[in-house]
């Protein structure tokens, strides 16, 4: 049976997850079928940022308990309105790493994305760490030569960051910071990080008209 076309979302506890989720609207509404890893740092982010996984049980047992997995999409389809898209995407525990994308003989994933990225997993996935299934995920992506995009999140950046970032861009990584343009006149959040989601999907090569691209003045 040929499998669905499919990417890899990885969000991890850098601030700014909210842009991990609308890249998983974005890419589930396009017909793709999508990996979601969220790190247990991850969890304590979206946890502040957007009030969701309130129950301790995801962070304090890890999210791999039974029954775990489909609460987690619950909560998600709810918050994002995608319950249509409810059997297009499945939940992996970060350490999950007996997973089919932890090896590169997943054909049908096309790329990845880590959306936001701290600074602890760029640096592990600069590093090779291979240590839980978001790092290992990348370094497949990278090892494949298929599309892994980076969306490092914090500011002001050390020489470590930067290092970093230039290692894994000379690996072939896209190093993609969630840094908006205001050419487009944004007025809501929604436009702030549409622009971002739409800079991705460009990257991965699927057409979109996510956020108002600069026309030129003539
Ligand atoms: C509310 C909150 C926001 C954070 N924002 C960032 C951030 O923007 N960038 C970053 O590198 N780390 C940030 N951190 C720290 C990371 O969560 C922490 O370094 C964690 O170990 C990263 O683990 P992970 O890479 O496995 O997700 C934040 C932590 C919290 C609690």
């Amino acid at each position: 049976m040929k499998e669905k076309p499919s990417y890899i979302i990885a969000i991890t506890g850098a601030s700014g997850s909210i842009y991990g989720f609308s890249l998983l609207k974005a890419l589930l509404g396009r017909s793709f079928f999508v990996y979601l890893i969220i790190s247990k740092p991850g969890f304590k982010v979206i946890r502040h940022e957007l009030g969701m996984f309130c129950d301790n049980a995801y962070i304090n047992e890890g999210a791999s308990l039974n029954g775990f997995n489909v609460r987690i999409k619950d909560e998600i389809a709810n918050k994002f309105r995608m319950s249509e898209y409810f059997d297009n995407f499945v939940f992996l525990d970060e350490d999950f790493l007996e997973s089919r994308i932890a090896s590169g003989s997943a054909k049908n994933v096309m790329g990845m994305a880590v959306i936001p990225c701290s600074m602890g997993s760029l640096s592990r996935i600069a590093g090779g760490n291979s240590g839980n299934l978001i790092e290992r995920a990348a370094d497949v992506m990278l090892k494949e030569r298929k599309k892994l995009i980076v969306c490092p999140r914090e500011t002001p950046l050390s020489d470590i960051h930067l290092k970093n970032m230039l290692s894994l861009s000379a690996s072939g990584a896209v190093i993609l910071p969630p840094v908006p343009a205001f050419y487009g006149k944004p007025k809501t959040v929604e436009d702030i990080v549409g622009f971002i989601t739409g800079k991705i999907l460009d990257c991965f090569g699927i057409e979109n008209d996510a956020y108002k691209r600069w026309s030129g003045y003539d």
